[in-house]
């Protein structure tokens, strides 16, 4: 990783970072950490074997996936796959079309890369997370299910409402070697309807994690790494 790394630094990378608020925020932690986004370049297109192969080959202190779920997540519609066919819809299937089928295939790959790194870092004792809406089809694969049952995997729910967000949204966390993850655990205690309602554009702007939600994140991190 670059620039270089000063001593007693640890590391973290973010991947499908988007702005890249968790990397920033780990960076206020003294961490050395970098962000990775397709949209900063096709080199980090995790669906490329050149590009997996490079993650594959770092050595990180602490990883981040806050993996793409467009054709995972509910806001899908079941446009790309459903409970029933979890890796996409057979060609029989009136769901089915050709670009939908090549989508939820890219969506598949990127499953399987992230679920690839997941369990390296798993069984190599590393850090890893992954992010994904409560409702994604992702925490239904069988590989995933198999992985939360694991006794050094932790699965952490959090509404963002409980982080300074005016709107509902829970989202999900898988996490290898950390139990301190429980700690950003959260369920929304709000009394009556909240403030704003998450639809249309907002939907994607959302996406972006709540700064308080990083900011706890990256000192629960700091504090794990000073006490080893
Ligand atoms: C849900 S967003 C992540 C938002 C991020 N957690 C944040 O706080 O801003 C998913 C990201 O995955 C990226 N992405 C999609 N396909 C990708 C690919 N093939 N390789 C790498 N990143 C990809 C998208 O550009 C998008 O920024
Ligand atoms: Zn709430």
């Amino acid at each position: 990783m670059s620039p270089a790394v000063s001593d007693g630094q640890h590391t973290a990378l973010e991947l499908y970072a988007g702005t890249g608020v968790w990397a920033r925020s780990m960076q206020h932690q003294n961490f050395h950490a970098v962000y990775h986004d397709i949209l900063l370049g096709s080199e980090f297109d995790v669906t490329l074997p050149s590009t997996q192969a490079r993650y594959a080959a770092l050595d990180v202190d602490v990883t981040h996936h806050g993996l793409e779920c467009r054709t995972f997540s509910v806001a899908a519609n079941g446009k790309y796959r459903s409970k029933d066919f979890l890796q996409g819809y057979p060609r029989n299937h009136p769901r089915w079309t050709r670009k939908r089928s090549i989508i939820a295939k890219q969506g598949n790959v990127m499953a399987k890369f992230t679920l690839d790194d997941f369990e390296r870092k798993l069984f190599a004792g590393k850090l890893c997370s992954v992010e994904n809406p409560a409702g994604s089809l992702f925490w239904k694969l069988r590989r995933t299910m198999r992985l939360l049952d694991h006794p050094q995997v932790e699965f952490v729910p959090i509404c963002y409402c409980t982080y300074g967000r005016n709107y509902k949204k829970n989202t999900r966390l898988m996490v290898a070697n950390w139990s301190g993850a429980q700690q950003l655990a959260s369920k929304c205690t709000c009394p009556e309807n909240h403030p704003e309602i998450l639809m249309g554009s907002k939907t994607a702007k959302a996406a972006e994690y709540p700064p308080r939600l990083v900011a706890k994140w990256a000192s629960l991190l700091s504090q794990h790494f000073s006490s080893m």
